[in-house]
Formats: C-alpha cells, structure tokens, sequence
C-alpha cells in the first residue's frame, strides 16, 4: 500500500468537469511529478469511475471519494472498501460533506476499510463531531467547515480556532489518528499555516482542480511544507 506521507496534502478531485475521463489520470500525473520536484508524495482522490485507471497509473497513494458499508456480494450499484482495495486504492474519504452518511454506516466502513487494510480518512464538519468519530479511530479525521467549502476563504483563515480546537480533540480521543483540515485552502501559506495550528496535512479541491494552472497552484501549495 503506497502511504499518505506526512505532512499530508490529499486533493480530492470532487466530480469536477475538469477531471472527467482521462483528464482525471492528467492531473494525477501532474501530482506525481511535482511531488517528485519537491520531495513530497501528494495523494489523490479521482472520481469513481477513474479510481482503477488512475491508480494502477501512478505511484501516489489514491484513495476512493466514498466507500459503502457493504461487504462482497449482492449489492448492485454499492462500492464496497474490498473493491476499492482490489481497484488499487490505498484508502478512502468517508463521510465528506458531499457525501454524508449515518454515524453507525461510518464505524461500519471504518471496520471494512480496516479489514482491507485500506487507509480511512473521515470527514467531519464540527470540533464536535471530529471528536465523535475520531472514536472509530480513524487513520485521519479531516475538518472542513462547509460553509467554506469551495470559497478563496481558506479555513486557517476564516476559523483557525476549529483547527486548533479539533487537533486537540482528537488526539485525546485517538492518539494514534492524525488530523487534516480543509476548505477554501488555495495557498502554500494556507497549508503552512495550517501545520502551524497543529494540523497534520490538508484535504483540499478547488485550488487545484478549479485552477487554470494546477500545476503552479501545486508548487506554491507545498513550497513551504
Ligand atoms: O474535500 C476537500 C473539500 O471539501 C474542500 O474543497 O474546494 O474548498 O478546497 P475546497
């Protein structure tokens, strides 16, 4: 399994225009090789449709948008962590704000992406919730107010206290678990400040994704990890 390296900067490529087909696989590339330039190991989240052909592609951890607790069998249309695992994914997001799920489905997906040695990162929208989840011990639990999602107000900016407050939350919940924050991150100094107040990594979109030049917006988003 390719690991998230630390600190952590996943781009979660949504289902933007921008990355259907085999420009999804195009911009993981671009990825790869600016992590390549800086020394860092971005991951990427493809959509669901491009995560077998982006993964068996490119040497970065890719992970799967979403992930349903379901086991193998007769689940027609449901995307279970065992397929996801067998598509060449090295984790998933679980619960983003896009995608929310009752909190009993997220323990159970936790369990499954467990079971399939799969890398779990849960999403949550409050301290409080990050807390509440950070209890299935998660490999990540990432914050993202969803009232930033998307905006050019980034997080570290808007609300530095949720960062602050969910990283010491979770840690005396689960130790072990590492936390990440998002929304509106667009900047290297974003995601430095975003270490700064604790955190261990970003999960971010638009900047790159939305941006007319990836590339560059990828340079300046690890310049000063
Ligand atoms: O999954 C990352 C996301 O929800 C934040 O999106 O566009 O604000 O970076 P964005």
């Amino acid at each position: 399994m390719t690991k998230i390296g630390k600190p952590a900067l996943i781009i979660n490529f949504k289902v933007y225009r921008e990355v259907e087909g085999c420009d999804a696989l195009e911009l993981a590339r671009v990825c790869e090789e600016v992590g390549r330039e800086f020394g860092v190991r971005i991951a990427v989240c493809p959509p669901m449709t491009e995560l077998g052909s982006v993964a068996r592609a490119v040497g970065l951890p890719v992970l799967s948008q979403n992930v349903d607790p379901r086991a193998p069998g007769s689940s027609t249309g449901w995307v279970t962590p065992s397929m996801v695992r067998s598509a060449g994914a090295a984790g998933s997001l679980i619960n983003h704000s896009e995608h929310r799920i009752q909190p009993r489905s997220i323990e159970e997906c936790v369990d499954l992406c467990k079971g399939s040695e799969l890398i779990t990162v849960i999403c949550a929208d409050t301290v409080k919730m990050s807390s509440q989840v950070a209890a299935f011990r998660p490999d990540f639990v990432a914050v993202e107010p969803p009232e930033l999602i998307g905006g050019d107000v980034s997080v570290t900016t808007a609300n530095p206290r949720i960062v602050e407050n969910t990283v010491e939350a979770v840690k005396s919940v689960s130790h072990g678990t590492s936390v990440l924050c998002g929304a509106g991150i667009k900047t290297g100094k974003d995601v430095r400040t975003a270490l700064d107040l604790g955190a261990d990594g970003v999960l971010l979109a638009s900047g790159v994704v939305k941006s007319k030049d990836p590339r560059s917006a990828l340079q300046d988003l690890v310049a000063y990890l």
